[in-house]
């Protein structure tokens, strides 16, 4: 007893010692102009002479405070705004790397003063050549030392690529990885010491990056966050490039307009499938179950030049678009477009009757021709560019074990409505997994979860609760592990809660803008589908339920036999 009281009174004493040393600390840091925002001035701008790395070019090293606009030079146009306002006080970094006799990377680091001791390398989008700058700035502001990339090249287009191997190897995964490195090396340089968590954030292109360093685990990240990644990317690319000879060309006789595929087939595609979770409300929560066909659309015979019903050879498009790719073979190459996305984001972007512009991929890298004719691609070409697969960056590779071994986590997540790459080849990836590694849901949620994401389209977007914070662009209504992917993965690799659903949010109108939430839903982790629960405000998100496929094994789609029972 008198020695716990005695600890007590020491504890006591140490506590208020503490106190008072913290105070004296925060009273120094505080005025903005303080002797901290003095040293860490001459610390940034040291670091243009004092930074050294092979191959590189210290371009610029200075401090910007929050609240400051800062013009992006020489940035592409295909690359968005040619400023940005910085939300933080930043020590910011540039550089150019060579990796080749014609090829290197620019590297950028946004540096907060005010550091979690947190480290972040984010990845790209589509073609990959544009720094994403805001979400630099977005998770610099929430206390990440954060890194990004050109990728290897000026802009979202291909003409780099032409005959260019080390271009496409930095595309490949070259120029994240050597970022990452020099990201850690620089956050030693200017903080004084490493990052205590190093993280990877990206969508699309920059969810097949993310995934890319999953499966080779040359570089420790303690977690993942990766979105509609572009994996299996050559089928992927070939999936894109084949659109326009399945639809024709927009003046062909017969094409199938925006209003057809938005109203009368959407409609059908709802009607038969929105209600299978339970409740109608223009989402559809578990696209898997939805196995659609137009064939009720087609026109009684004898009526001519209807628009409310399908002619015979539009069933056969729209039923061409709801099936895999497959190889004259016969070989399954890659998913269908989901259904639900017709409405809404593939219209626009695969089934115009117009080149895709990301079959640029096929021009300069596969056929290496200028003047590939992108209406002349038949399915004997569906199988070149994995064939060719450069720099081994078709990423679907099963095998994590590396990962795993080094302590890895990995949040995955698609929107079920995305129209530019199938939320369908999420799951087909997270099977493939389950059957390399032997190894049944509940012993991947160990390391690696992934969440369908109901009523979102391609990274944000949609009609739905989409809101999900895996970016500037698509944050929700706060930075709390319940509204935000970014940090359910933080707390998971920190603090060891693992997330067994995201929350996604969904605005009135559709826009952050409006600033009032609709409603929310919790997404629930694969293979679990959520289901209305039949009573109960749909907009409850308590009034669903993540229901667990009876039956299903390592595979889905595949009759293995379940490991669970
Ligand atoms: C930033 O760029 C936009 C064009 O995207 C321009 O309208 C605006 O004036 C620029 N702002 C500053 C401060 O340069
Ligand atoms: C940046 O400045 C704004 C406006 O003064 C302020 O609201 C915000 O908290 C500051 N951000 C940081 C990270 O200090
Ligand atoms: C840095 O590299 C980019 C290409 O990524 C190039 O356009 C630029 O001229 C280089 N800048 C310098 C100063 O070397
Ligand atoms: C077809 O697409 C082209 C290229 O985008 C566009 O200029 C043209 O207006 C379209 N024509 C029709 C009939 O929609
Ligand atoms: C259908 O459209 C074609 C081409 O516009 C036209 O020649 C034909 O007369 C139309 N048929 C009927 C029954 O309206
Ligand atoms: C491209 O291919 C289509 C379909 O085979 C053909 O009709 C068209 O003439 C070709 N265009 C050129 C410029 O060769
Ligand atoms: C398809 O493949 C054939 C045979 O390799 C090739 O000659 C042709 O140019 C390819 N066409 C397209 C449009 O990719
Ligand atoms: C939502 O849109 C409707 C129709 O445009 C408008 O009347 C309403 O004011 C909007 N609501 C909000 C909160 O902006």
């Amino acid at each position: 007893m008198v020695n716990l009281r005695y600890d007590h009174y020491c504890w006591i004493i140490l506590s208020l010692i503490l106190s008072l040393l913290l105070a004296s600390v925060e009273g120094n840091q505080h005025p903005q102009t303080g002797h901290a925002v003095v040293e860490s001035k001459k610390k940034c701008a040291s670091l243009a002479e004092t930074f050294k790395l092979p191959n590189t070019k210290i371009l610029l090293a200075e401090y910007v405070e929050n609240g400051t606009t800062i013009n992006l030079q020489n940035l592409d146009p295909t690359c968005g705004s040619p400023n940005i306002t910085v939300n933080s006080n930043i020590c910011r970094v540039s550089w150019n790397t060579t990796t080749g006799y014609k090829s290197g990377f620019r590297f950028e680091a946004f540096l907060p003063i005010d550091w979690s001791g947190r480290f972040v390398t984010l990845g790209n989008g589509g073609t990959g050549g544009c720094i994403l700058y805001g979400d630099l700035d977005s998770t610099a502001k929430q206390g990440f030392a954060a890194v990004d990339t050109n990728n290897g090249h000026d802009g979202d287009h291909a003409l780099p690529f032409f005959h260019n191997k080390g271009v496409q190897q930095d595309y490949a995964y070259r120029a994240v990885r050597m970022s990452a490195r020099q990201g850690k090396h620089l956050v030693r340089a200017f903080y004084g010491k490493s990052a205590r968590k190093s993280y990877y954030v990206g969508c699309s292109t920059g969810g097949r990056q993310g995934f890319k360093e999953a499966q080779d685990a040359q570089i420790h990240f303690d977690g993942i966050l990766a979105g509609s990644p572009a994996i299996d990317f050559n089928h992927l690319n070939s999936w894109g490039a084949s659109f326009l000879p399945i639809t024709g060309s927009n003046t062909s006789a017969g094409f199938i307009t925006f209003d057809q595929w938005t109203g009368i087939i959407h409609d059908d595609v709802l009607r038969k499938c929105d209600g299978l979770d339970g409740y109608k409300d223009g989402i559809i929560e578990d696209t898997l179950k939805c196995h659609y066909t137009a064939d009720d659309l087609l026109c009684p015979s004898g009526s001519a030049n209807r628009t409310d019903c399908l002619t015979e050879d539009q069933v056969k498009i729209v039923n061409r678009v709801y099936s895999p790719m497959r190889s004259i073979k016969g070989e399954y190459l890659y998913p269908r477009i989901q259904p639900g996305a017709e409405g809404f984001e593939a219209v626009i972007v695969y089934l115009t009757g117009t080149i895709f512009g990301y079959s640029d991929w096929q021009k300069y890298v596969v056929f290496k021709d200028p003047n590939w004719n992108a209406s002349a691609f038949d399915p004997a070409n569906y199988t070149k560019a994995q064939e060719l697969n450069p720099f081994g960056i078709q990423t679907f590779n099963g095998d994590l074990s590396a990962f795993r071994k080094n302590g890895g986590k990995i949040l995955h997540y698609h929107g079920n409505e995305d129209g530019i790459i199938s939320a369908e080849i999420s799951p087909r990836y997270y099977d493939l997994v389950s059957k390399t590694m032997k190894l049944a849901p509940h012993s991947i949620d160990q390391f690696y979860r992934f969440f369908r994401v109901s009523g979102m389209g391609h990274c944000g977007n949609g009609q739905g609760a989409h809101f999900i914070g895996n970016s500037q662009a698509n944050l929700g209504p706060t930075n709390e592990p319940e509204d935000s992917v970014l940090w359910a993965l933080v707390r998971w690799v920190e603090k060891g809660i693992a997330p067994d659903y995201i929350t996604g949010t969904a605005y009135v109108n559709g826009s952050r803008d409006t600033g009032i939430v609709d409603y929310q839903r919790k997404h629930c982790r694969y293979p679990f589908s959520n289901v209305y629960q039949g009573k109960g405000d749909p907009k409850d998100p308590n009034s669903w339920k993540c229901i667990y496929p009876q039956g299903y094994g390592y595979g889905h789609g595949h009759p293995t036999k379940s490991l669970l029972s």
